[in-house]
């Protein structure tokens, strides 16, 4: 399940050009499953008409202490959100919550909030740059306000150097989804990941290596990230992108990911073994290119090393160590087997034959087994999905 989903969002928006990204905002968040109220200020309606919002997240929005429900909403919204977003938060709006004025539904709410907050102010750089928006920003941080931004880039007026532009909707979204995380166990605990296929060389043209994609791994690291996690990323080539606020390490051949992982052991609380590492590799690697004339007919092989196995002594103690399997046929019974062998808490297993789970794919249908003896089925979901099911499996574990 992602950070969003059944949490309850209140987005506030106040008057700036940069309303039209808020739309952005309201639309993922909405989308990612959470139940997001808006709530706009007078000028923000001015800029977005409050249709736009109600038709992005199915929901009426607030714009009025003076409406049917207004009255008693405006304490009720800003005690029962899980968390609240103000974007654009403008010097105006900075200025009056600051200074603890109540005069419109948004100010009102944020006056009477117990939730936390996250603003990402949005202004012409030379407000942003005045006294008074420094010195409202700091009082709001005294009093436990998160901002994000504002970025460096163009304003309505032309291109700038100077901060003023709000944050995207994307990096907005992270650093919230952070905040609703902070009670998870995994909470500024490291966390190590291994994503992708190695690749051990015949030759300086031509590989051994699999079909993994680094899908799996790549979206464990970035729900790990969204629960607050420090995130490394260890991961074989492939063509993802790295993940906004993840320490990425590139590894090559099975002998790589060995060190890597035996160096970040000794600090991790958790590693997820999600790379689908080679078994074998070439007993020797020609220095130039084999020609198709005499070259061989057989490649000798010989086996990399066990990684899980081979780096268990460097595990710090009270660590989680999550290993994967991908079977053909008789999953469980072998997930199970591999789990002893391999000395790990948790394996998660799949069978290559059921279509939707595996390799080169979005989804994943999936069995967590435990060292308790305990037994999770995922049935297909989201990597994404499947990376959260795992994770809570991960929080269980951990000793706090
Ligand atoms: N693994 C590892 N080192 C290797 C190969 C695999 O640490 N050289 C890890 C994988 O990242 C995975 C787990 O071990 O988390 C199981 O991988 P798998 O290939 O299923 O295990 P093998 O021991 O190679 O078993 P099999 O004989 O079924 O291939």
């Amino acid at each position: 399940m992602s950070a969003w989903q059944g949490r309850h969002v209140v987005l506030g928006v106040s008057g700036g050009i940069a309303c039209y990204k808020s739309c952005i905002l309201a639309r993922r968040l909405a989308e990612a499953g959470a139940r997001v109220d808006t709530v706009l200020t007078e000028a923000a309606a001015e800029f977005v008409r409050p249709l736009t919002f109600e038709a992005l997240t199915g929901r009426p929005v607030l714009t009025s202490l003076w409406s049917r429900d207004g009255a008693l909403a405006h304490v009720r919204l800003g005690q029962d959100a899980d968390l609240i977003i103000v974007a654009p938060a403008t010097a105006n709006l900075l200025a009056r919550v600051a200074q603890g004025i109540a005069d419109d539904f948004l100010s009102a709410m944020l006056l009477a909030s117990t939730s936390p907050v996250l603003l990402a102010p949005a202004m012409n750089d030379e407000m942003f740059a005045a006294a008074p928006t420094t010195a409202n920003l700091a009082a709001l941080a005294r009093r436990g306000f998160h901002t994000i931004g504002p970025e460096v880039g163009a304003l309505a007026e032309g291109p700038s150097d100077r901060p003023g532009r709000m944050s995207e909707p994307e990096a907005i979204l992270a650093h919230a989804a952070r905040l609703l995380r902070r009670d998870s166990a995994l909470a500024a605990r490291r966390i190590v990941v291994t994503a992708g296929p190695t690749r051990e060389s015949i030759d300086p043209v031509r590989v051994i290596t699999n079909r993994s994609s680094g899908r799996m791994g790549y979206a464990i690291a970035e729900a790990a990230r969204d629960r607050g996690a420090d995130v490394l990323l260890i991961s074989g080539p492939g063509s993802l992108p790295p993940p906004a606020g993840i320490e990425v390490q590139r590894i090559e051949t099975t002998a790589e990911l060995e060190t890597a992982v035996r160096n970040a052991l000794p600090t991790a609380d958790v590693l997820i073994m999600a790379a689908a590492p080679a078994d074998y590799r070439p007993a020797t690697s020609a220095a130039t290119k084999t020609p198709r004339e005499g070259g061989p007919a057989a490649i000798e092989l010989e086996p990399t090393t066990d990684i899980l196995a081979a780096t268990a002594g460097a595990r710090r103690e009270g660590s989680v160590i999550v290993g994967f399997a991908l079977e053909t046929g008789d999953a469980v019974a072998k997930g199970r087997a591999k789990l002893e062998r391999k000395g790990l808490d948790l394996i998660v297993v799949n069978d290559a034959l059921e279509p939707g789970a595996g390799f080169e794919t979005d989804t994943n249908r999936v069995t967590i087994l435990g060292r308790d003896g305990s037994r999770v089925d995922v049935s297909i979901r989201l990597k994404r999905e499947v990376g959260d099911v795992l994770l809570d499996e991960v929080e269980k574990r951990i000793a706090r």
